[in-house]
């Protein structure tokens, strides 16, 4: 498997696929989707589950080991949890999770868990029915806290919390640490990134300070956990609570990079700061061998960038979060 691993021009070895399995979404976060939005794309654009089963095992075949569902919102994608079945039984993929708003969990935790879908983050700006109502777009904060019960019941462990930092909540962190800690959840405080109008309008509130504070606070040291991802840790002594950060703009780590995404319409970005990218959909509906598409899977890789830009460029990234998916 080695020799035919996906190692990009920097050594970085991909390994990990974000795969946004629709672009729509069911809220409108300020720093995500503009309210009134209508360039969502076609349904007949949407790579179909064989098409995506088939993509993803030749992905396998060259190394891939983790799959993450994204979106837009990925439990709007109808019948996702066959996808989810199905992509679990893909030789080599020993891991598969999904990143949700959690507005739906309550309908599907139990299913995704029977289905092979063994972690799960969840967006959670605010513990503020009014707030989340003005940072998320609708009067969901009921509907999520209800999700996040049913995920811990169906037996999922750990849970993240994703909240993004805002002017309009960094008041709560606090409030936000006490919760994850009394339901056993990971807290992930996260930098807004320019993508987009939306959130390239807000700015970003640097985290660098709070994580200072909080280890003050709490009595949190440093600490590595499983996975490898962007966000440095933070756990209290025993290990039981930690939070993360990720810091895309006043600390990167694009050094470390193991990750593409796929969109819902089959193009693989390689950076969600760049535009960099290759088509699976003309391929996979055009009759294309399996080689051929190995090819331009490596074609891909060879074209992952170095590194985003954010800091030094933000107005490069057009779309929006949604669109890529996290
Ligand atoms: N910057 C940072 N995070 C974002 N998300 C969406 N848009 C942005 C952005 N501009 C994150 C939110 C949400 C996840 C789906 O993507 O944390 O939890
Ligand atoms: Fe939907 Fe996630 Fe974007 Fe919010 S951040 S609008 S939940 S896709």
């Amino acid at each position: 498997m080695t020799s035919n691993a996906l190692i990009d021009r920097f050594g970085r070895r991909i390994e990990y696929l974000r795969l946004s399995v629709t672009d729509r979404c069911d809220l409108r976060c300020v720093y995500c989707i503009p309210e009134g939005f209508k360039g969502f794309e076609v349904p007949d654009h949407w790579l179909t589950f064989d098409e995506l089963e088939r993509l993803l095992g030749l992905f396998a075949g060259l190394g891939l080991k983790r799959v993450r569902f994204t979106g837009g919102e990925p439990l709007l994608r109808r019948n996702v949890t066959d996808l989810a079945r199905r992509v679990a039984a893909i030789p080599g993929i020993e891991d598969l999770s999904l990143s949700t708003n959690a507005t739906q969990l309550v309908h599907h935790a139990e299913a995704l868990m029977a289905a092979g879908v063994s972690r799960l983050n969840v967006s959670l700006d605010s513990l503020r029915g009014d707030r989340v109502e003005r940072i998320n777009g609708r009067p969901v904060l009921g509907q999520v806290l209800a999700g996040l019960e049913a995920g811990r019941a169906a037996g999922f462990a750990p849970i993240k919390i994703n909240m993004v930092a805002m002017q309009e909540n960094v008041d709560e962190i606090d409030a936000m640490v006490e919760y994850c800690i009394e339901r056993g959840f990971i807290l992930r405080l996260i930098e807004v990134m320019p993508m987009g109008d939306t959130a390239r309008k807000m700015g970003y509130v640097d985290l660098q300070p709070f994580k200072e504070q909080l280890r003050r606070r709490f009595g949190l040291v440093d600490a590595l956990l499983p996975g490898g991802g962007p966000a440095r840790y933070l756990s209290s002594p025993d290990g039981r609570f930690s939070v993360g950060f990720i810091t895309p703009i006043s600390q990167h780590f694009c050094e470390t990079c193991n990750r593409v995404r796929l969109t819902v319409d089959g193009t693989l970005h390689l950076c969600l700061g760049q535009e960099e990218r290759v088509e699976f959909r003309p391929l996979l509906r055009g009759g294309a061998s399996d080689a051929e598409i190995i090819e331009t899977i490596r074609r891909g890789i060879d074209m992952k960038p170095e590194r985003h830009e954010f800091r030094d460029a933000p107005e490069k990234v057009m779309r929006f979060m949604s669109m890529t998916g996290g």
